[in-house]
């Protein structure tokens, strides 16, 4: 990423106020499948911005991993967590995901919301744990505008033909997709 979309994203942030600790929540396209997510394990929230999707996984009983290109956003995620009593479930860095996925452990859950990056599909998809489950949403063609940061029709749901979709959507310009890693099969990419 360059310079100029680095400050993009942190002048985006300075001048955001944090969510309320008290109204933290799944991004609402996952809401109605809350009770999919595990209450234990290790995940990764990619691009994870002030940290809300991290907060709630962690308040879960999770512990969560957060990256994302904005220091400004990683500081108000590392604050955020503390005010929710989770900091210690939290670890929050700058990692700029257009060289790659940060390593490290197999994962239980994945969570990104409103970021999308074809190029990391495979290695979230080698990423999850037997049994993980994959909650991604992103900015789609479908109900919303061409642009190269859309997912364009059938994206997700063909990126990760290898999971078991539990729940998928797109229209109103999102796209979205609830899935999981069977047992101890190796996922195929789409
Ligand atoms: C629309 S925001 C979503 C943030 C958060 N997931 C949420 O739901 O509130 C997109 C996020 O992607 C991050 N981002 C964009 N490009 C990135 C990159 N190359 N590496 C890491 N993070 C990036 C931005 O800093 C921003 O926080």
């Amino acid at each position: 990423m360059s310079d100029d979309d680095r400050a993009h994203w942190d002048a985006k942030y300075v001048d955001r106020v944090a969510p309320d600790a008290d109204a933290i929540g799944v991004d609402a396209v996952f809401a109605v499948h809350r009770d999919a997510f595990p209450d234990e394990g290790q995940a990764i929230d990619v691009a994870c911005g002030q940290g809300a999707g991290a907060i709630w996984l962690a308040r879960r009983g999770l512990q969560v991993h957060g990256f994302d290109i904005s220091a400004v956003a990683i500081e108000q995620a590392r604050a955020l967590a503390e005010r929710s009593g989770v900091g210690g479930r939290c670890r929050f860095d700058v990692a700029d995901l257009d060289d790659g996925l940060p390593g490290g452990p197999p994962a239980d859950v994945i969570y990104s919301a409103r970021f999308r990056d074809r190029r990391l599909y495979r290695p979230m998809m080698d990423r999850l744990a037997p049994g993980g489950l994959l909650a991604l949403c992103a900015l789609s063609q479908v109900g919303g505008t061409a642009g190269r940061f859309r997912a364009a029709p059938g994206e997700l749901r063909a990126a990760f033909s290898g999971l078991e979709v539990i729940a998928a959507g797109e229209g109103q310009g999102l796209a979205w997709l609830l899935a999981r890693r069977r047992g101890d099969e190796v996922p195929s990419a789409g």
